[in-house]
């Protein structure tokens, strides 16, 4: 990565603004489900710590959309990460004004301080001047390490670093350089396992791994819309409908560059998205015009599992079918637990592909798990990142 990080400047006695995405998932109760954002950004926490910096976190949580919202509170997350550091972490009422400028001036080297919800402020998401000036004067130095906000152009990710110096945190660096290296240097044979429920998500990213992939296995919901475009039955499914020349036009893509385009051969189809659904697994050529496709089959199973088996690195990239329903959740299952078990290098993106594979505590057998979604589908589509551009230059 050609931008400064945090080992580039010294730390020692500054205070340090410290953007993370601490956006993690809550339950009815406000419980966190999965804490796996808290434990990417320790490196990052610990490092400054170390270094005697006096660490400011800032943080979204959900989308309160300018309004303070009670269950969007950072206080379990703070909460939870003060238990992981094994030291206090003083959590501010708001995230600017003059009691948290004075929460601040207390801060001795090597303390943590985590101001409130930064989008309780509409001029969060407005990238607005004044309030990224007043996140500013809290510190000496900014450092973004929150991948999974770094494609939004708001004023605590983009607009804080016109008035600070601004370099990445470890794991912002991590992400960058784990996906932008599996793009460019791979190992071969590369297969890319796409599911998802649109293709028009995914566009971008398809495009552009077109060109590095040896292989393109196709599954979830947006596996309905290619086998529209080939003219298959395909039932009540989500097809998009305006994407089917796209489809055709990614297929012949993949036939020109040599690129192993696989879908199913079947596929679980439902009368309904709940538990208590009917359902059956049947060929492609067999989609009942009265379901729709809710996983893949066992044949595709197969099928995907002997291609990946022959890869040396694999990117995969949304769920192979509805997986939150456990009876339409194999597909997704059996490829974590192939993925996990493969010697390759396997790079899961973020968003439900994450939440999938670490729900089956596979996390830690994968090369490397994003912390970002709509991140990680920008970065691997080619497009740059808001929140990375406004970064310094490393000096060469
Ligand atoms: C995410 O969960 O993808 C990030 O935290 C960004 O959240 P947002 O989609 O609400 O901007």
């Amino acid at each position: 990565m050609n931008k400064s990080s945090v080992r580039d400047i010294e730390v020692e006695g500054k205070r340090v603004l410290l953007r993370v995405d601490f956006n993690v998932p809550l339950d009815e109760m406000g419980e966190i489900t999965d804490d796996s954002r808290i434990q990417a950004t320790l490196p990052t926490i610990k490092y400054l710590i170390a270094r005697g910096a006096r660490v400011i976190l800032c943080s979204h949580l959900g989308r309160p959309d300018g309004k303070v919202i009670e269950k969007l509170r950072l206080a379990t997350v703070g909460q939870r990460l003060s238990q992981i550091l094994g030291q206090t972490v003083t959590i501010t009422p708001d995230c600017i004004g003059p009691d948290v400028e004075k929460a601040v001036e207390e801060l001795s080297n090597g303390d943590v301080l985590l101001l409130e919800n930064v989008r309780f402020h509409p001029e969060e998401e407005g990238n607005d001047a004044s309030f990224a000036q007043a996140l500013a004067r809290l510190a000496d130095i900014y450092v973004n390490d929150a991948f999974g906000t770094a494609h939004r152009s708001h004023a605590s990710v983009v607009g804080v670093a016109n008035y600070l110096p601004a370099v990445a945190g470890l794991l912002l660096e991590r992400e960058i350089k784990t996906l932008g290296g599996i793009l460019e240097s791979p190992a071969h044979p590369f297969a890319a396992l796409l599911g998802g429920a649109k293709v028009s998500d995914k566009v971008g990213m398809l495009e552009n791994i077109m060109d590095k992939v040896d292989s393109l296995l196709i599954g979830g919901g947006m596996a309905a819309t290619f086998l529209k475009a080939k003219s298959y039955e395909t039932g009540l499914s989500l097809v998009e409908a305006d994407r089917l020349d796209t489809a055709v036009e990614l297929m012949e893509k993949a036939a020109r560059n040599g690129v192993h385009l696989l879908l199913p051969v079947d596929v679980v189809v439902a009368d309904s998205l709940s538990t208590k659904a009917e359902f059956k697994m049947v060929s492609i050529d067999n989609i009942p015009s009265d379901l729709r496709v809710v996983d893949i089959g066992q044949l595709t199973i197969g099928s995907f599992s002997r291609k990946l088996e022959r890869c040396k690195a694999v990117f995969w990239n949304g769920p192979m079918g509805i997986y939150e329903i456990p009876q339409f959740a194999e597909g997704t299952q059996a490829m974590a637990r192939l993925l996990a078990n493969l010697k390759a290098t396997t790079v899961i993106g973020g968003g439900s592909t994450a939440e999938a594979v670490t729900e089956m505590k596979l996390a830690d057998k994968m090369t490397f798990v994003s912390t970002g979604g709509g991140a990680s589908l920008r970065f691997l589509s080619g497009k740059e990142l808001p929140g990375v551009e406004v970064l310094m230059d490393k000096e060469v």
